[in-house]
C-alpha cells in the first residue's frame, strides 16, 4: 500500500485550506480509509487543533468519532522521514499548508497525488492564481503560487514518475451578485486550461463550517453526533464534501462505498 497524498494549498491566507482538509479528512475515515493528517502550518496548527478537539470530544463521550493518524513535521528532513513511515501504513494522507510560501511547503506540495486549492469567491483571492488585467477579466500570467506547482509538477516528475492533479475550489460561495459570480467562473475555466489544474464543486458559505471548530466536529459526523435532524444547509454542505471528496480522490479505487 501507499498512500494516496493530497495537499491543501494556496498562498493565500484564509481561503479555507483548513476547513477542506479536516472536512476531506472525516468524510475519507467514514468511508472506512486509513487516514493520516499532517499539519504544516506550525504557527497557527488550525488542523491540528481541530484535531485535538475532536480527540477531546471523542474521550469525553467513549470514543465513537473516527480519528486519522496525526503528524507533524519543522523540516524537509523531518517530512521526507514521516512520508516515508506514514506512506505504506495508510491509504490517504491530507496534509494542511499555511497560507504562506515556504521552503517545507513546497516541498510537501512535490509529493502530492492531488492539490486541493480553495479560494474565495472574490477577485482578490484570484490573484494567487493569475495576474489578471481588470479591464479586460483576461489573464496576463500565472501567479507566484501557480509557478510554483508547476516547479513541484516537474520536480514529483523527476522523482518517480507521476503526476499532480490540481483542484481548485470555489469556497464561500453565495446566492449574491450572480454577475460576478459567473465571470469568476468563466474567468476560472479560462485560467484552468492555461495553468493546468480543474475546477470542482465548491463550499457555500455556511456558518455551520465555522461553529463546528470548538467541537472537532465536521458536516459528515452530525448524523451520530446526537444533534437532532439534519437541515438542509447540513444536506446540501454534505453533499459538497461529497464532491470534494470525490475529486481529491481521483479516478482510482478509493472511494468504495457511497
Ligand atoms: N464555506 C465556509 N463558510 C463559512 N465560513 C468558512 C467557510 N470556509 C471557511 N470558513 C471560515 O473562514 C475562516 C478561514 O478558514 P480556514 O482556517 O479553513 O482557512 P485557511 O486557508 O486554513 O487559513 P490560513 O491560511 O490562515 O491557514 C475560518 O474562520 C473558517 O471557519
Ligand atoms: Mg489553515
Amino acid at each position: 500500500m501507499t498512500a494516496r497524498v493530497v495537499v491543501v494549498g494556496n498562498a493565500k491566507g484564509g481561503s479555507g485550506k483548513s476547513t477542506a482538509a479536516m472536512h476531506l479528512i472525516v468524510a475519507l475515515l467514514r468511508l472506512g480509509h486509513s487516514v493520516a493528517a499532517v499539519d504544516l502550518d506550525l504557527r497557527q496548527g488550525t488542523l491540528r487543533r481541530y484535531l485535538e478537539n475532536r480527540r477531546a470530544r471523542t474521550d469525553a463521550e467513549g470514543g465513537a468519532l473516527p480519528m486519522p493518524g496525526m503528524a507533524a513535521a519543522e523540516d524537509e528532513a523531518g517530512l521526507d522521514a514521516l512520508m516515508e513511515n506514514l506512506m505504506p501504513r495508510h491509504e490517504v494522507m491530507v496534509i494542511d499548508t499555511p497560507g504562506s510560501d515556504d521552503v517545507l511547503t513546497r516541498h510537501a506540495h512535490a509529493y502530492a497525488d492531488a492539490v486541493v486549492t480553495p479560494l474565495n469567491d472574490s477577485f482578490v483571492d484570484l490573484d494567487v492564481l493569475a495576474r489578471v488585467d481588470g479591464a479586460t477579466l483576461t489573464a496576463t500570467g500565472p501567479s507566484h503560487y501557480a509557478e510554483m506547482v508547476w516547479e513541484q509538477r516537474k520536480r514529483r516528475a523527476m522523482r518517480d514518475g507521476g503526476s499532480i492533479d490540481w483542484i481548485v475550489m470555489r469556497n464561500r460561495l453565495t446566492n449574491l451578485d450572480a454577475h460576478n459570480k459567473r465571470a469568476m467562473a468563466e474567468l476560472l475555466a479560462d485560467l484552468g486550461r492555461r495553468f493546468g489544474f480543474r475546477v470542482v464543486g465548491g463550499f457555500g458559505e455556511r456558518v455551520v463550517y465555522r461553529e463546528l471548530f470548538l467541537s472537532g466536529l465536521t458536516m459528515m459526523d452530525l448524523h451520530d453526533a446526537g444533534n437532532g435532524a439534519l437541515t438542509l444547509s447540513h444536506v446540501a454542505a454534505r453533499q459538497e464534501v461529497r464532491t470534494l471528496v470525490e475529486a481529491a480522490a481521483g479516478p482510482g479505487t478509493l472511494i468504495r462505498t457511497a
